[in-house]
């Protein structure tokens, strides 16, 4: 992998948490951040001894991104990887919304990621340093959600990708993970069951989607066996919704 430091938002459960693990198996030093201080705290123990490192901070604030991004850079100037992967759901029509959580759920899910991309381009492109971000989006943002306002950004992370890709090119690669059903996650639990069993029904691949298994996909996108891919889509999603 080329990749050698990462950082993971999100780490704390889920997809953020299995890459984690994923990462420190391969050798890499991994940065993670999460509004999840009990859930930080529990990861840091699984993983005594390894390099890794933990940040309570919330993606929505633009203040705890470039604190959070002023202390990697500053003990990490080598960082050379970053997951956008810390996402909110909240499984509701846009009727249910109002002002308040629409501009949480923009800002978990688009304006965290633009913010530490460019913090993290800002680092890397004027010393011509290669590196490569992963995003995650969802196939909700693909073909749509019962959740309008959750497939508006997942579309959204999915043009940011490939606008950053075109942005931060040559040096920097830009990929994007689209996950179906992933089992075993805070998101899934909050799928309504209408929903979760229509997209159980769609996958064409037999047994669970692990968080484990979308990991996989986001280390093979930081590492060199992507080397030609930037802008690309890549699913994790048992062929559901073929399209
Ligand atoms: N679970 C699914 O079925 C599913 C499907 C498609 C896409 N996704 C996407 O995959 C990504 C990972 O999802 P998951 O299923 O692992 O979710 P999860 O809820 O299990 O984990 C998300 C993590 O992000 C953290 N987080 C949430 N808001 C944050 C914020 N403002 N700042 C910092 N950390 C924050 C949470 O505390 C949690 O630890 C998300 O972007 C999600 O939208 C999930």
């Amino acid at each position: 992998m080329s990749v050698n430091t990462v950082i993971v938002t999100g780490g704390a459960s889920g997809v953020g948490r299995a890459l984690v693990g994923r990462l420190l198996d391969a050798g890499k030093t991994v940065i993670t951040c999460d509004i999840d201080e009990t859930g930080l705290k529990s990861l840091a123990a699984e993983h005594e001894g390894r390099p890794l490192e933990t940040h309570v901070a919330d993606v929505a604030s633009h203040e705890d991104c470039d604190a959070f991004m002023d202390q990697v850079l500053a003990a990490h100037p080598d960082v050379n990887g970053l997951v956008n992967n810390a996402g909110l759901y909240l499984g509701q029509p846009v009727w249910e919304y109002d002002d308040a959580t629409i501009e949480r759920v923009i800002a978990v899910n688009i304006k965290g990621p633009v913010w530490l991309s460019r913090r993290f381009a800002d680092h890397l492109l004027p010393a011509k340093r290669r590196g490569a971000i992963v995003n995650l989006a969802s196939v909700a943002g693909e073909v749509g959600s019962s959740d309008a306002l959750y497939g508006t950004v997942k579309a959204g992370v999915i043009g940011l990708t490939k606008s950053n890709a075109m942005n931060f090119a040559p040096y920097i690669r830009v990929n994007v993970v689209s996950p179906g059903l992933i089992v075993n996650t805070a998101i899934a639990d909050r799928i309504p069951d209408y929903r979760y069993a229509e997209y159980k029904r769609q996958e064409q691949l037999d047994g669970d989607i692990l968080p484990e298994y979308v990991a996989d996909v986001c280390t093979y996108l930081l590492g060199d066996g992507s080397r030609t891919l930037t802008g690309a889509l890549l699913r994790a999603d048992n062929g559901s919704y073929p399209r």
